[in-house]
């Protein structure tokens, strides 16, 4: 155990590390403003990095992400894994994917994304393909279906980064209102499933919101 467990969630420690982190190009810092305005819950900016440095250590180049939003964790991802790199994502909604398109374009990835519109549950059954990372990222219920399904393309040493583990604090402490307890719940019992899934070595690190972190071992 830890010698101080709360170091690095203080808030001193988490305004230090915040302050820290590389600034954001324009592209990147307009997508920020977007989510803020219009209340998108894209990745925290720690989380986005950490997919880019893991994406380009990893030499991933095939990367598949369950939950779009406005392509803010997918323009990490592709930066990290280069101009060969390709990325399936799926996301049921018009409205984040016209976002998503626009920024995509001015990012010159167009070409590299595969956009499938639709429900993660349904559309992972349909790929065929061998992913080497995998970025969960939509209806936090839904999380252990999403692995499920997507384990088997996953290559031995492929990566699985899963965020909002902790959610906002609720999953190791209370949960803050009705709306939130199916949520909770059922990352409560992901968080267990995750970190002692046979085929995994996994852990949970507490960057960003929670982040799932592990590698396929078999
Ligand atoms: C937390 S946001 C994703 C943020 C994004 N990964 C990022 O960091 O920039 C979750 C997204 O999941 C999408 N979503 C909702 N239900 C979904 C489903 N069943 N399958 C896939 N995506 C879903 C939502 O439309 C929303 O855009």
């Amino acid at each position: 155990m830890k010698a101080k467990l709360d170091a690095i969630i203080q808030r001193e420690q988490a305004e230090y590390l915040d302050n820290l982190l590389p600034a954001s190009d324009s592209l990147l810092a307009e997508m920020e403003d977007y989510a803020a305005e219009h209340r998108v819950p894209i990745a925290d900016r720690e989380v986005a990095l950490f997919l880019e440095i893991t994406a380009r250590a990893t030499k991933a180049k095939r990367a598949l992400e369950c939950g779009m939003a406005i392509g803010y964790s997918v323009i990490h991802l592709l930066r990290g894994m280069g101009s060969d790199g390709r990325l399936v994502t799926i996301d049921p909604s018009d409205e984040m994917i016209a976002a998503a398109e626009g920024y995509f374009d001015r990012a010159g990835l167009r070409q590299q994304v595969d956009l499938h519109k639709g429900y993660a549950l349904e559309v992972i059954p349909q790929l065929t393909e061998t992913f080497d990372l995998l970025f969960i990222d939509a209806v936090k219920e839904e999380y252990r279906g999403y692995l499920d399904l997507a384990l088997p393309l996953l290559r031995t040493g492929g990566v699985v980064i899963c965020d909002n583990l902790l959610w906002g604090g609720q999953v190791a402490g209370e949960i803050r209102s009705e709306d939130q307890k199916a949520s909770t719940e059922a990352l409560r019992e992901f968080n267990h499933y995750f970190v002692n899934h046979p085929q995994l070595r996994a852990q949970v690190l507490a960057v960003g919101d929670g982040l799932g972190y592990g590698v396929k071992i078999e």
